[in-house]
């Protein structure tokens, strides 16, 4: 069948030949105008005046637009928070922020205009860091979120021993390879059809409605597919759509919009960089007791999704262990920075962060392996299996899963191996760690997971395919296509995804928090089942057997003893009037959330993998390598085992690149200065682990009833890249003789590996 069939993604020849057609690619239209964007140079001022006068008499422009050249909305926050202008009129927030469009004929002509504004700004305080938020007025751009589970006062104060101390975690850049676009073509009386990359393609019809003053039955948005998301097109592709159809409808003219990289950098918001204060409490053999954790994040001039994000890394403060007594807030900090946004585990891998430093706290007090105290404290039966936030953990495979991989990398010889070699290396010293992950799969805002498809049966066979989600990269059209033939039981081919489209599938959810597959999967698996009703009912009627008699077999029908093509019984049921054509409808059972009371079943289950990563510092320099990573990972019953495995690598790197290599620095104006490659350094092939080894976990459906038993896979081997941090952090506590723990903060570039071998001699 073709469900589990481990088969390359449906556009991959088309990647590499250069056939895939992105925003960009799509034949302009006659006329088409070029729009860029004028920014905000100051973190924070008023505006005093804006002469636009030079822009406006540049060559080849053709309009000019502000905040009052917008009929309706001057607003693009996302989940109805009005919050962010499309460009700001009297005040900006931060250092990139939008303050005008112009139009040109081309895009050069666009771009150098753009330069030419003249705007008087009175400056005015500017809060830039979590320090500087936290220190000062502690101004919220979202109200924050409580977990609390037991007693967390009373168990830490109970406790044998107590450790505390502060993380430091880094923001990262989505660094898509197609950056933001938008392209729209007016239509005829309010009408526009947006082409743009997002992964959210109702909201942008919601927001381009509110901007344009237009019901949303006016915007029609369509994308075949993006150049990569990562989060960073759930909301930050509004502003470039909302912008392109102002223009097209202002002037009657298609309207295209494409930052070049580094404006892209600064005007889009990234994954947010925290301060996490902790508190744990345990015994002497490594239990803990309770824990007291405040996440406080940088969450830019406006909400954005910090409030979903923040709840997240609350939601995941646990990772994989139990905590008999919590207490965890966050703390939504308000700064005068780009906004920050969803990025690929949307706050988890800050708060699984926060909890492998706790283990690694009490593994140095107690000189014992990390890996032990993790083992110790995983989550476990009745009595240890409940969640800070009342959730019931009932299919934890983190025990056998982590002894799994702990026999196949060889742990504990590699461990003594490495003993052994830091003995007598005084400069290359090796660090090992092994690290799980538990993440759970459901948006957490309940009415989010649902989802719908259209499905098209040709009377030649052949089959149409529509459904809400995106396909960024992550074969998201390859398994819902897998879902539709193997319902069928036709070729793959036979199956033509097309472009998701809000007038095909109304009311859609962001292709994001990894349930791509889960829901759209199923959607789409009940429109195919719809049809194949209506076939079978035919099928048995007019050749007059019973149901069951009707078997779809490889691209034929068996109808009792008489068999067909599967077009010809289409072509038949077609002749005698059945409808070929049927809509699929999909809610996740099960799930609710109570924020205010911090109780519920937000997930619907969980995704589990671990890494064991081995590497090599250099500790006169800091430099590193990364020789080995070991992974085994859960996917359940994968749809798609060879694109699942492409989702664990690349998650992994992407994972291993935020905690090591990738670095945003802001100047003291509030001016990011890492904004282009040159500066912003994300993981190269070179980069990679010398030695590779990934395994999907075997035999492993999912307990729950989702599509073909399979798992979502999309965001959770991101976290895999904790490892490397935690094996830096061993190699340098190696320089200390293990004493002390490193606290070693991210990202772990040599820099900051090099600081912190030297902050560890001094304290030893
Ligand atoms: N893989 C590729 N190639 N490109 C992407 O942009 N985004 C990630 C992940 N894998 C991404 C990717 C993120 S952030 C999410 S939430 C999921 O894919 C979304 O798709 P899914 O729900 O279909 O897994
Ligand atoms: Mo992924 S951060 O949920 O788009």
């Amino acid at each position: 069948g073709a469900a589990h069939d481990p088969r390359r993604h449906e556009s991959a020849h088309k990647h590499v030949s250069g056939e895939a057609v992105y925003v960009d690619d799509i034949a302009e239209p006659a006329g088409l105008l070029h729009v860029y964007l004028g920014l905000s140079t100051r973190a924070h001022a008023r505006i005093r005046s804006i002469d636009l006068s030079p822009v406006r008499q540049a060559p080849g422009v053709v309009a000019v637009f502000t905040a009052a050249d917008v009929p309706g909305v001057n607003d693009i926050g996302c989940m109805g928070k009005q919050d962010e202008p499309l460009f700001a009129s009297s005040l900006v927030e931060h250092v990139g922020q939008p303050v005008f469009a112009v139009a040109a004929e081309t895009r050069d002509h666009a771009r150098r205009a753009a330069r030419l504004a003249v705007i008087e700004y009175e400056d005015l305080p500017a809060v830039l860091t979590i320090a500087a938020a936290r220190d000062g007025e502690r101004t919220l751009v979202t109200p924050p979120m409580t977990l609390r589970v037991g007693d967390a006062d009373a168990a830490l104060a109970a406790a044998p021993h107590r450790a505390e101390g502060r993380l430091a975690v880094g923001g990262q850049e989505h660094f898509y390879l197609e950056s933001q676009i938008a392209m729209a073509v007016p239509g005829e009386d309010d009408d526009v059809l947006v082409h743009v990359s997002t992964q959210h393609p109702t909201e942008v019809q919601h927001i381009v409605a509110h901007v344009l003053h237009v019901p949303s039955h006016a915007v029609t948005v369509e994308v075949r597919r993006m150049g990569g998301g990562f989060g960073g097109k759930e909301t930050q592709s509004n502003l470039f759509a909302a912008c392109t159809a102002l223009v097209a409808k202002r002037t009657g003219r298609a309207a295209k919009l494409r930052p070049d990289r580094d404006d892209d950098f600064q005007i889009t918001g990234k994954r947010h960089d925290f301060e996490i204060d902790y508190r744990v409490g345990f015994d002497g053999s490594g239990l803990i007791h309770g824990v007291d954790m405040l996440f406080a994040a940088r969450a830019g001039y406006a909400a954005d999704l910090s409030g979903p994000v923040t709840d997240r890394a609350l939601f995941h403060a646990d990772n994989g262990y139990f905590y008999p007594a919590a207490r965890l807030e966050s703390l939504p900090l308000k700064t005068n920075t780009v906004s920050n946004t969803a990025f690929r585990g949307f706050g988890g891998p800050q708060g699984m962060v926060a909890a492998e430093r706790v283990i690694d706290e009490i593994a140095f007090a107690l000189g014992k392996d990390p890996l032990e105290i993790r083992k110790r404290n995983f989550y476990g039966d009745r009595d240890r299996n409940l969640t800070p936030y009342h959730q019931t953990v009932t299919d934890n495979i983190l025990p056998e899963l982590v002894a799994q991989l702990e026999r196949t990398c060889d742990y504990w010889t590699r461990r003594e191996d490495i003993r052994a070699f830091n003995r007598t290396s005084r400069i290359l010293r090796k660090g090992l760690a092994l690290t799980p992950v538990k993440f759970g799969i459901s948006f957490t805002a309940t009415h989010y997971n649902q989802a719908g498809a259209l499905v098209h049966v040709y009377t030649d066979g052949s089959i149409q395919l529509n459904h809400g989600g995106i396909e960024m990269g992550q074969g998201l059209y390859t398994k819902v296509a897998q879902v539709v033939a193997e319902e069928f039981q036709v070729d793959i081919d036979t199956i033509r995804p097309t472009a998701t489209n809000t007038g095909k599938v109304p009311n859609t959810s962001a292709t994001a928090a990894s349930s791509g597959s889960d829901l759209n999967g199923k959607a789409a698996q009940a429109a195919a089942r719809t049809i194949k009703e209506r076939l079978v009912a035919f099928a048995a009627e007019n050749w007059g057997v019973p149901a069951e008699a009707v078997r779809f077999e490889r691209n034929r029908v068996w109808v009792g003893d008489r068999d067909m093509s599967f077009a010809e019984l289409v072509r038949a049921a077609y002749m005698a009037r059945v409808q070929l054509s049927a809509t699929g409808f999909y809610k996740t059972p099960k799930i609710h959330w109570d924020r205010a009371a911090g109780r519920g079943t937000p997930f619907y289950y969980f995704a589990y993998g671990a890494a064991c990563a081995e590497v090599t510092v250099d500790t006169l320099t800091g430099e590193y390598v990364v020789d080995r990573v070991d992974i085994l990972h859960d996917c359940g019953r994968s749809l798609n085992p060879a694109i699942d495995r492409g989702q664990i690598e690349g998650g992994f790197v992407q994972g291993m690149g935020w905690l090591t290599m990738e670095e945003l620095w802001w100047d003291a104006q509030g001016r990011l200065r890492t904004h282009a490659p040159s500066t912003y350094k994300i993981p190269a092939c070179s980069d990679r682990p010398r030695i590779f080894n990934v395994a999907l976990l075997d035999d492993a459906p999912n307990r729950e009833d989702t599509i073909f038993r399979s798992k979502a896979v999309g965001e959770p081997p991101f976290m895999l890249g904790m490892s490397v941090l935690h094996a830096l952090s061993d190699a340098v506590a190696s320089t200390a003789d293990h004493r002390l723990c490193p606290r070693l903060d991210a990202p772990a570039t040599p820099e900051r590996v090099l600081s912190c071998i030297m902050a560890l001699r001094q304290r030893a």
